[in-house]
């Protein structure tokens, strides 16, 4: 497993994703596909960005009951995407289904990822609207030890949790880190972030990066900057 900057291609067209994805003529960076994008096109969108050659994380966070998203995995399994998601909260035994939906006859399956808590949300909005009285950095660990056990490769987490979760799991199992932006650059909305270099001194394995790249004047420019800082 290498380390990889993915690139957030949160569009809301084929259209524009397509006029940015093909400013790349050299490498085919690895992209994330999201809900806006798959809800927009459909797996028609996954099906040609493939084709052009690029790997793909389709995040479309599953939590439903475990046939549900047994099933459901086994249809996006199809789709030969590389990375996939869910969430943790969907409990241990939902995860364990969507990796029998997922793993193909060959024994052959995506990387799957989980989502611990949202890092949108915080300790007061667990409390009150979870009732999950545990402080946030508990049940973050708590989450990616269920993924882990449920035979799950890792977990979506801030970079800032990514260190903590190689602690509990093992180096083994992958952390993917969004919240990050370049030293001199715009947090937007963002938090909690880091560079691309601190991602990697704190071990992350792939960064999500959106709007540093896709908002950018030059985002191949700024997408090579990412993967220099990030994996050399
Ligand atoms: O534009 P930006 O770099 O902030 O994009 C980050 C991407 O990572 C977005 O697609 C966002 O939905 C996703 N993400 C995140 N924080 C999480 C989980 C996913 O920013 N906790």
């Amino acid at each position: 497993m290498g380390k990889d900057v993915i690139i957030a291609c949160d569009f809301d067209s084929a259209e524009k994703t397509f006029a940015f994805l093909d400013k790349f003529t050299g490498r085919k960076p690895f992209v994330k596909i999201g809900m806006e994008l798959y809800y927009a096109e459909g797996p028609s969108i996954v099906k040609e960005i493939k084709r052009r050659g690029h790997k793909i994380f389709l995040d479309l966070k599953l939590h439903d009951i475990p046939n549900t998203v047994k099933k459901s995995m086994a249809v996006l399994s199809r789709l030969d995407v590389d990375m996939t998601n869910l969430h943790a909260a969907g409990t241990k035994r939902m995860m364990e289904a969507a990796i029998e939906g997922l793993t193909r006859e060959d024994g052959s399956r995506p990387m799957l990822i989980a989502v611990t808590q949202l890092t949108s949300t915080d300790q007061e909005s667990m409390e009150n609207d979870l009732l999950i009285k545990e402080p946030i950095d508990r049940v973050v660990m708590h989450y990616a030890h269920n993924a882990k056990e449920a035979g799950l490769d890792g977990v979506v987490c801030s970079p800032l949790e990514a260190g903590k979760v190689h602690d509990t799991c093992g180096n083994g199992f992958v952390t993917v880190t969004p919240g990050v932006r370049f030293a001199d650059g715009d947090i937007g909305d963002q938090k909690r972030v880091m560079t691309p270099e601190q991602a990697k001194i704190i071990g992350s394995d792939y960064i999500v990066v959106g709007r540093p790249i896709t908002a950018a004047s030059d985002p191949v420019a700024a997408y090579e900057r990412c993967v220099k800082e990030f994996c050399d």
